[in-house]
């Protein structure tokens, strides 16, 4: 049987021997992404070059751990997303619209296809009051949950990497779109008054919607709001009869024209 201290040596040189790969693989997807950006080339659709799943299978079968080396490749593969993010997008994006625009389901897939953090910025008010916002609405009054989304959104001043969905209603308030801007484009998705009706009519979650149901009351209330909204925007996404992959396609290439 070999030594302990001999067989510690071997795996401190293969420890070393994988940091230096792993470098070498970060370089290549860096490498890879620039290229992407600098041809215009589409960024969310797979890398058809790389090692496919199936491909990764066929180089494991013979060893005793397939399951363990698939579980370190998928980090592998998110860390990888990881730095793509910070090439592309070395800022927040925040996203901002009308109830039911779409931000938190758009949030949550550009947190998935990105490897980036996300913060809604509801749910923070949620947590840190420990009531649904409709409560906080009937306890409290709007004020006083304006200034619970103030001061989360001053919260947020140190995050980075971060895909950053605000409630409807944060652009009514000029310090908030400020504060956004420190750190973050700013996306806002726009859907009709119409579909926005269709997708927001079964939740009693929106105070404000809550008794005023109908598409007449949506479309004024976005006209009052439509010029903060352009106002705060670095880029604009209209939603309407697009799933979510295409928002997200065409909400990736805008920023990546941006300045
Ligand atoms: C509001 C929008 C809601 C929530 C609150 C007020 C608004 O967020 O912040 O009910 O004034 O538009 P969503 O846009 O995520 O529904």
């Amino acid at each position: 049987m070999r030594k302990l201290d001999e067989i510690r040596s071997d795996l401190t040189r293969c420890d070393s021997e994988i940091i230096d790969l792993l470098k070498k693989r970060l370089d290549y997807v860096r490498e890879a992404i620039e290229y992407k950006r600098e041809m215009g080339l589409p960024i969310l659709s797979g890398d058809e070059k790389e090692m496919s799943k199936e491909l990764l299978l066929e180089e494991m079968t013979d060893s005793a751990y397939q399951g363990e080396l698939l579980e370190i490749f998928k980090q592998i593969k998110e860390q990888s997303k990881c730095v793509e993010s910070k090439v592309l997008f070395p800022y927040n994006i925040s996203l901002i619209g009308f109830m039911g625009a779409g931000k938190s389901t758009v949030s949550n897939y550009l947190k998935e296809t990105l490897a980036m953090n996300e913060i809604d910025v509801d749910s923070m008010i949620v947590k840190s009051e420990q009531m649904e916002i409709k409560d906080i609405f009937e306890k409290y009054g709007e004020e006083y949950f304006r200034n619970c989304e103030s001061n989360a959104i001053i919260s947020l001043k140190d995050c980075s990497q971060t895909i950053i969905s605000c409630g409807g209603g944060a652009v009514v308030r000029e310090e908030n779109v400020k504060n956004l801007k420190k750190t973050s484009r700013i996306v806002l998705l726009k859907a009709s008054p119409e579909s926005t009706l269709e997708r927001v009519k079964n939740s009693d979650e929106r105070p404000i919607l809550n008794g005023n149901m109908n598409v007449e009351f949506i479309k004024e209330l976005m006209e009052k709001r439509a010029r903060l909204y352009q106002n705060a925007a670095d880029i604009i996404i209209d939603t309407d009869n697009k799933t979510i992959p295409q928002v997200c396609e065409e909400l990736i290439g805008k920023l990546l024209k941006l300045k």
